[in-house]
Parts: structure tokens; sequence; C-alpha cells
């Protein structure tokens, strides 16, 4: 894999060629932070809107920073707490269009103007089950994410689930 082609201007349809390109790289590699960080890799090429990347690695009650693109963020976020934790703890996708509204939210880049955290659920054969971590894409511009994004990142998140957590 040299690089991620992405042919396609429209949200689902960039989505739908980067599923298969993450699922590629992802194949065959059992290490979870060389999987998380080519993935945030892979999103970047994606999601042009984005200022910041990553994941947050659920431990305990709390979530711990983990591989991402982008500037220098807060590290450790409490369940339940900013978006990241509200998603955990609520195990369901946020899509914040204005940040300064979304109550406690938690400002690592004082020029993050909206965002989208996707919980990742572990896996299991009886359906999803402890959530894992949070994917949180991050934008300067108002309302950059959306139904699309949320529905675009949904399989990469049940993908992410099957990692070796
Ligand atoms: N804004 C997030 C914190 C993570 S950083 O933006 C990378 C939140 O409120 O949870």
């Amino acid at each position: 894999m040299e690089s991620i082609a992405l042919a396609a201007a429209d949200k689902p349809a960039r989505y739908r060629e980067l599923l298969p390109q993450i699922s590629a790289l992802l194949d065959g590699e059992p290490d979870l932070i060389a999987n998380l960080a080519n993935t945030a890799a892979a999103l970047r090429a994606c999601v042009t809107a984005a200022s910041w990347i990553g994941f947050y690695v659920r431990r305990g009650d709390e979530l711990v920073l983990g591989p991402f693109q982008g500037k220098v963020a807060c590290v450790r976020i409490a369940l339940g707490h900013g978006v990241c934790g509200t998603a955990a703890a609520e195990r369901r996708t946020l899509i914040v269009p204005d940040v300064e509204r979304f109550p406690g939210h938690i400002a690592c880049d004082a020029g993050s103007r909206s965002e989208i955290v996707v919980p990742i659920f572990r896996a299991g054969r009886a359906g999803p089950g402890d959530v894992v971590a949070v994917l949180d894409l991050d934008s300067y511009d108002l309302a950059a994410f959306d139904e699309a994004d949320a529905a675009g990142l949904a399989p990469i998140a049940e993908l992410l689930g099957t990692l070796a957590w």
C-alpha cells in the first residue's frame, strides 16, 4: 500500500472508497497501535475538512490519547466529560456543529469549531460489546460534520472493533 487513493468528491462516495483501503491496511497486521495510526492517516487523506483526527482509548474510567493526526492534544478525558467522554458514556455518535454550544466541550485547540465523535465497540459474537475507544474528528469550520460522516465512519468503527483491544 503506497497511498490512499480517493477519486470521488462527495462524502458518501469518498467513505465508500476509503473503507476497503483501510481494511487492506489492517489486513494481517495484529498490532493495535500500528493499525490505529494508519487508520488516522488514511482518514486524514479522506476528510479534508478535519483539523484533527485521532483516537482516545478507554482505560478504566478514562479515555487516554491514542494515535492521531494533528496538533498535540489533551491526554486524559474522564468518561462522561467533553464530547469524547459523553459519546463513550452514552455509547452513541455525537455530531457537534458548534462546539461552543456543547456544555463541557474540552478545547484542546482553541481553533476547533465543530466535531464528530464515534464510539468503537469491541466486536463480539453477541453484537457490540464495551466501548474500547472513540474516534474523534475536529474541524476549524462550523458544522463540518453531518450524518454523511456518521454513516461513513460507522463501518470503519465497526471494523476497528475487531482489532486486538
Ligand atoms: N474536544 C474533545 C477533546 C478532544 S480534542 O478536541 C482532540 C472533547 O470535548 O471531548
